[in-house]
């Protein structure tokens, strides 16, 4: 053992109240029957942590340690673990589902009832030197890869589980609204794993609407400018096959009724965790369909992870790579988009 587990603690990110990130020394996990203990080098800002950050969360409660997404090495082995090296350098599928309730049976762990995930009483978050997972959310990534890269299989999962089951003929367009870590994901997803030719993103931020284009959008538009919906129209020939809302502005679902075609399917993938106005009668009258999708399976999470392995460079979405004690400075970064900001990584 490499240290006296008496003694042994950690460091941890925590949200202790709205606005507030403190550096705390918890102790140590230690990995039980079947898990093992990870080193995280890398883990990644979402806009969850986001919410947790301003006190919007759906569920989670304060104080709670950050974060459910990582990269990192194997430190540890628990009982009964076969099949896993120290040392191997993994991610984490960051949710734990029974396998028995209706959605689980279903095929949807990502909607089971007694879902469990990090940052939780019983799961620490990955804002922290250690963390502890189950083998049955393990994912092998090579070696070679940076832990930059592999951190980003988990909100790719989230891009890959909006857009997999798309099937687009060869005029459909695609249209995105919101052109941050997920919506660039999205965009990544719509032409790699569901085939789009074309893809059209909006931000209101010039530098994602930059990135968006870099990464491969025929056209990035901001909303807010006066002819943005007209000039999608036109570029999609009369509206989006689909369209896939990634932003929590106001006025977002309504924009995405006018943006998408008859019979065009609207994908909700932004947490709308307050009451925004929705005029409904283009959902009605132009026969749309308006899908919520909710981050990932395991299938989604093995396609994201494969194609990292397999070499899929997302590093543009990287902005800033920040220590641990500088968790508070990059989610108020996140929050006042004072800088140039897409995926905010925190190194440990
Ligand atoms: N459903 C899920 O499983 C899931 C998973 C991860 C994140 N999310 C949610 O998805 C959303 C996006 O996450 P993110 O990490 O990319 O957040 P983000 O803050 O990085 O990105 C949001 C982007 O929207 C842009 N924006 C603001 N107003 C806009 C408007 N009117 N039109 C177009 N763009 C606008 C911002 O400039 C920003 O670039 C968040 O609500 C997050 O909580 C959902
Ligand atoms: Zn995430
Ligand atoms: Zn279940």
């Amino acid at each position: 053992m490499w240290m006296d587990k008496k003694t042994a603690t950690m460091k941890a990110a925590f949200v202790t109240s709205v606005g507030k990130v403190e550096i705390r020394d918890i102790p140590r996990p230690e990995p039980g029957k079947g898990q093992v203990l990870i080193r995280v080098r890398n883990a990644g800002i979402c806009g969850s942590d986001l919410h947790l950050f301003l006190g919007t969360h759906a569920f989670r409660v304060l104080p709670a340690i950050l974060g459910h997404e990582m990269a990192g090495e194997i430190a540890a082995l628990g009982e009964g673990v076969e099949g896993w090296q120290l040392g191997e350098h993994v991610t984490v599928e960051p949710q734990l589902s029974c396998g028995t309730c209706a959605m689980c049976r279903q095929g949807r762990p990502n909607l089971c009832e007694k879902i469990s995930v990090p940052g939780t009483p019983g799961w620490y978050g990955t804002f922290a030197e250690y963390f502890v997972a189950p083998v049955s959310c393990l994912y092998r990534m090579e070696k070679s890869l940076p832990f930059t890269s592999a951190v980003l299989t988990e909100p790719f999962a989230v891009a890959v589980h909006a857009l997999r089951d798309a099937k687009p003929g060869p005029e459909d367009c695609c249209v995105i609204l919101g052109a941050g870590t997920i919506g660039l994901l999205c965009l990544v997803a719509a032409g790699k794993i569901a085939g789009f030719s074309k893809v059209i993103c909006t931000d209101t931020a010039p530098f994602n609407r930059e990135l968006a284009l870099r990464l491969g959008a025929a056209a990035a538009y901001d909303p807010l400018q006066e002819n943005a919906e007209e000039e999608i129209l036109r570029q999609t020939g009369g509206g989006a096959a689909l369209t896939v809302v990634a932003a929590g502005a106001k006025d977002i679902l309504n924009q995405a009724s006018r943006v998408t075609r008859k019979c065009g399917e609207i994908r909700l993938v932004a947490s709308l965790t307050r009451p925004i106005p929705y005029v409904a009668y283009d959902l009605a009258h132009k026969e749309q369909k308006l899908q919520g999708v909710w981050t990932y399976t395991s299938e989604d999470f093995a396609v994201a992870a494969q194609q990292i392995n397999h070499g899929l460079d997302l590093h543009a979405l990287v902005t800033q790579i920040l220590p641990l004690d500088e968790t508070q400075r990059g989610l108020e970064m996140l929050r006042d988009k004072t800088e140039d900001v897409a995926k905010i990584l925190i190194s440990l």
